[in-house]
């Protein structure tokens, strides 16, 4: 059903192969720009994956003139002005951004200083209106989980407040997405399911958010459908580098899904579980999607049904009654997080990940007031979301 009204966006220029980042020169060059800052951490150069970047950089005309190596795991809005300050000692005209969630925020965050001055701070709560972006962005994401290299949304913390600030623009969204399998075939198992089941819980959620509209839909199940496929695969082949395009591809159409129609309870589950007890973001995805599908399932179990044929396959899609679908689609995601337990060692309780008891009503309390969860399609109450979290212990 096509909703009364709808928007949807994805200007992101995409450029997906097994030797795409050999196209870095030409993209630059096609965005005007020759004097390109790399912005990475330190642990990516070791480990040889943003060097791969470099190398394909060295052989362009283009003149890297800095690699800036200090973003830090959670960055923070210091980091950022410091990375533009950066940028204009060096006299840089493009940042290409390698790495995780943490690298492409900060350099989103950094593009927002660059074009519209100030410090990040000045500009939080009126970012949606900044007009247009004055610095060239290509975004190269080295996991297969965030979906940040095509998403409109920052996160970025405050370290004097201690919080995390949320920045939404379509001004944030890069210009050019690389997704190649050499960025990603070393990602050990854990990192690898645990990212794997962000990007899956960013489909269910965006299915299930009020926002869904039927283009969101499709990169959705699209997404679901190659986490499937693939997963598994890659966990047995982890240098395949189909499986692994699979997945980036996967992680990107997902990031597009839920750019547009928004993430729900379990991501605002997840967040709050982060802020209090300090779980990584994807191991709490990981565990909460069930019990999320769960209290959601008698407002959207049609589409959690529909969602059978993308998470099972056709065989298991049309041997299911309708009524028993989305119940199926829920057991199927249990299924999977079982064989992620067994494969790559996934936690499948909260209390796995070391949650203890007595944090549960502060978690549930910091999920109440997150943003994500305006855009879930049922408002749980307190009480609510303390048995749901329960649940998951
Ligand atoms: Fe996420």
């Amino acid at each position: 059903m096509i909703p009364d009204y709808y928007e949807f966006c994805n200007s992101t220029k995409i450029v997906s192969g097994t030797r795409a980042l050999e196209h870095i020169g030409y993209e630059l060059a096609a965005l005007g720009a020759s004097r390109p800052l790399v912005l990475t951490n330190t642990q990516l150069l070791e480990l040889k994956v943003a060097t791969l970047v470099l190398d394909a950089l060295a052989d362009t005309e283009a003149e890297v003139v800095g690699v800036y190596e200090e973003v830090p795991v959670d960055s923070s809005a210091s980091v950022v002005d410091d990375v533009a300050r950066a940028y204009r000692e060096r006299g840089a005209d493009a940042i290409v951004a390698v790495g995780g969630g943490s690298v492409l925020d900060t350099a989103k965050g950094a593009t927002i200083v660059l074009s519209h001055g100030g410090t990040l701070m000045e500009h939080r709560g009126a970012e949606s209106l900044l007009g247009r972006r004055a610095v060239a962005f290509i975004a190269i994401p080295t996991t297969a989980g965030t979906g940040s290299e095509v998403t409109s949304a920052a996160v970025i913390k405050d370290t004097e407040r201690h919080v995390k600030m949320g920045f939404t623009s379509l001004s944030l969204l890069p210009d050019v997405a690389i997704l190649d399998p050499r960025l990603t075939v070393g990602l050990p198992p854990r990192l690898t399911a645990s990212t794997a089941m962000d990007a899956l819980t960013h489909a269910v959620e965006a299915v299930s958010c009020v926002q869904a509209n039927p283009l969101s839909d499709c990169y959705a199940k699209a997404a679901i459908g190659l986490i499937r496929d693939h997963l598994p695969a890659v966990l047995d082949d982890p240098r395949s580098p189909a499986g692994r395009l699979a997945l980036a591809n996967a992680a990107l159409m997902a990031g597009a899904a839920f750019s547009n129609a928004m993430v729900g309870i379990v991501h605002a589950m997840g967040h709050a579980a982060g802020g209090v007890a300090g779980i990584p973001h994807g191991d709490a995805m990981a565990v909460l999607l069930p019990h999320g599908m769960a209290y959601n399932i008698d407002a959207v179990g049609d589409r959690y049904g529909e969602l059978l044929l993308d998470l099972a396959g056709a065989d298991v899609y049309a041997s299911t009654p309708a009524d028993e679908r989305a119940a199926a689609s829920i057991a199927t995601v249990r299924a999977m997080l079982d064989m992620l337990h067994t494969a790559a060692g996934l936690s499948v309780t909260l209390g796995q990940l070391g949650v203890l008891p007595e944090q549960i009503p502060d978690i549930a309390r910091a999920a109440l007031d997150d943003g994500a969860m305006s855009m879930n399609p049922k408002q749980p109450s307190l009480e609510e979301l303390v048995e749901i979290l329960k649940g998951a212990l």
